[in-house]
């Protein structure tokens, strides 16, 4: 967000069961008791528009079109959950923290799809204009611990969505991709080590959300 605003905005990001959904809730619960006000959110969706999207790139019924259509509904998304939800709550000083943002479209319609950087790069600038991430923490883990993980979460009759499906070869593709943006992009990306347990993970990303808030003088704790 541009430095008038009051608010930050951190995407987290990163492969299958690398812990996204639990460290969110904690950072957040972490940050309400500093006295933050906290809006979480997630992509695809974050609207109504934007979650019906989410069921048809999820569903897969998008596939046969292509990863650059993908790549398009993504960003349709995005934009909808950029203009009715990320934009006001920054303009009104809150810390979003959202699930994926333009960084998967890179890695898995862009490296994964192999959809070129330079059209995904026009998509982002018409969606975001003004809203990029201040912090992007990318949850690095290895691509074998993460699909375990992730299987061990789904319960029996929920199955694997479109992309859970790829296989380990993939993950690992999507892995060097992220870390391959975080190298290109020093300054707004964070490598956090997502192995080990909650509480280790949960205080590597506390240590480098706390630098950005002492940096932006805001509180942190
Ligand atoms: P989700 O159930 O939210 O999974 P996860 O816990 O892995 O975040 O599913 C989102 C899926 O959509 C995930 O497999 C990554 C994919 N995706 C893209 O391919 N492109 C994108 O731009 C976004 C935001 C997500």
């Amino acid at each position: 967000m541009n430095e008038q605003t009051k608010g930050l905005f951190i995407t987290f990001e990163g492969g299958e069961g690398a812990g996204k959904t639990s460290q969110i809730s904690r950072l957040k619960d972490h940050l309400i008791s500093l006295g933050h006000e906290v809006l979480v959110t997630r992509e695809p969706g974050g609207t109504p528009g934007a979650e019906i999207m989410r069921h048809v790139l999820l569903s897969g019924a998008a596939e046969n079109f292509g990863a650059e259509m993908e790549a398009i509904l993504f960003a349709a998304a995005r934009n909808d959950h950029v203009e009715h939800v990320i934009r006001p709550a920054l303009l009104d000083g809150k810390i979003v923290l959202c699930d994926r943002f333009i960084d998967s479209t890179r890695v898995y319609q862009g490296v994964s799809g192999k959809v070129e950087m330079a059209f995904l790069k026009k998509l982002e600038d018409v969606v975001c204009e003004d809203a990029w991430p201040d912090i992007t923490l990318l949850l690095d883990l290895d691509p074998e611990e993460g699909m375990k993980r992730a299987a061990s979460r789904r319960s029996t009759d929920e199955a694997p969505d479109r992309f859970e499906k790829e296989a380990l070869k993939e993950q690992e593709t999507r892995r060097n991709g992220f870390l391959s943006i975080a190298e290109e992009e020093q300054g707004r990306f964070k490598v956090i080590d997502a192995s080990g347990d909650v509480d280790a993970v949960a205080a590597r990303i506390w240590t480098e959300v706390a630098t950005t808030l002492k940096e932006r003088g805001l509180a942190a704790g």
